[in-house]
């Protein structure tokens, strides 16, 4: 059975109804770009209203985080990736949440407790130390510590937010050694945030009407841990990229991750309905294909993503749900792979001509991006690829 249904399972049996999940894109009046946690469709929820399907939840939530994307590249972050998550909306508590965290992770998963280590919210001058969470694991018999802001949970400047416990996951070789501060072979895995507060654009902490608990589990990289695996990129999630992209593209091992990485990501966005334009949402695509190009690029010229087999795209829109057709996905790659090219060929030429022989200042960059659509970026890239240094980050523009 898939980890996914697993983990579904066990909260159903613990009376928690499955909610469908939503895609990346909040709902309309949402000042934020892309969903960034399981949580986030909750919000009014966790603020009191009545959920129609109950007080206890469960559901796998996408994500994306752009606030991760220069981190891509190593064995764990992803641009999008999926949370499991179980939720309480003024039902129960810490205590509980925690003990089906333990059990879950130990007696379904098989999670040795000698590899797991917990932190708790130790208190600061706002709200006080988490003795809820503290005394649970203190029963449990598992290693605890306390800290006081990487165990507060909010999702963004305002809203819903509050102390969180977290369980750590030890993946060094031989015994387990320090704290998941001191040693960053302890992985974080679950985190069980105790939704109590509503940040104030102030600053200040509101009360919510209601004690909600909100979970949130990273599938690819519990599946990493349980398989094993050195990265996310090996788990079974990713087999069809393994197996085929490799074989299509050379890269070294950091490129064929952002590749995989970016071109996974930019399938599930197209599939939630985003075009690739110069704004919002249409531009975290745009940059995330032309990252793919210029990394592809970089090593052969010719290369192009017509080649993209096309199985990678149904596979993944198949394992998000998503119901966008595969030829217009693969049309939408191809029409920015166009775009990108004609623009860097202008690019290429407006810089060749003599004006632009010579350090450039500030008002010719202005003129080169309003008259010429050539963002400052690119245009530095070009300028560096000209005196030899191939390397630049074409990704930026
Ligand atoms: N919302 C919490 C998180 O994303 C569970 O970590």
């Amino acid at each position: 059975m898939s980890l996914e249904k697993t983990f579904i399972d066990y909260f159903v049996q613990r009376g928690h109804i499955p909610t469908t999940g939503s895609s990346l894109i909040p709902r309309p009046g949402d000042p934020i770009l892309f969903t960034a946690a399981g949580m986030h469709p909750l919000t009014p929820f966790l603020e009191g209203e009545p959920h129609p399907l109950g007080r206890r939840l469960v559901g796998v939530q996408r994500c994306l985080r752009t606030t991760d994307l220069d981190e891509v590249g190593d064995p764990t972050h992803l641009t999008v990736f999926e949370m499991l998550g179980s939720w309480s909306l003024g039902d129960y508590g810490s205590e509980q949440s925690l003990r089906w965290g333990y059990e879950f992770l130990h007696d379904v998963l098989g999670v040795d407790p000698e590899r797991m280590h917990v932190t708790v919210f130790g208190g600061d001058d706002r709200v006080e130390a988490d003795l809820e969470s503290l005394r649970t694991w203190q029963d449990l018999g598992l290693p605890i510590e306390l800290t006081t802001e990487d165990n507060w949970w909010s999702n963004g400047p305002t809203g819903p937010c509050g102390p969180d416990s977290e369980i750590f996951l030890w993946t060094g070789d031989g015994s387990p050694e320090g704290t998941p501060t001191t040693d960053d072979r302890w992985i974080e895995v679950w985190n069980h945030v105790m939704v109590r507060f509503r940040q104030q654009e102030d600053g200040s902490l509101e009360p919510l009407p209601q004690h909600n608990i909100d979970t949130g589990l990273g599938l690819e990289r519990l599946s990493m841990l349980l398989e094993g695996k050195r990265s996310v990129y090996e788990t079974d999630l990713f087999e069809p990229w393994m197996r085929l992209l490799p074989e299509l593209w050379k890269l070294d091992e950091e490129s064929e991750r952002i590749v995989i990485d970016h071109l996974r990501s930019s399938i599930v966005i197209i599939g939630d309905g985003v075009r690739p334009s110069n704004t919002g949402r249409g531009y975290v695509l745009r940059r995330l294909i032309r990252r793919v190009l210029t990394l592809l690029w970089r090593f052969d010229q010719s290369r192009t993503l017509v080649d993209l087999p096309v199985e990678l795209v149904e596979h993944t829109l198949r394992h998000f749900h998503q119901d966008e057709g595969v030829t217009l996905v693969q049309q939408v790659l191809l029409d920015e792979e166009v775009r990108f090219t004609d623009l860097l060929q202008r690019g290429r030429r407006i810089l060749g001509s003599d004006r632009f022989r010579k350090t450039l200042d500030q008002h010719d960059f202005e003129y080169l991006h309003q008259t010429h659509g050539l963002p400052r970026e690119l245009v530095q890239s070009l300028i560096a690829q000209e005196s030899g240094g191939s390397s630049a980050p074409l990704s930026l523009t």
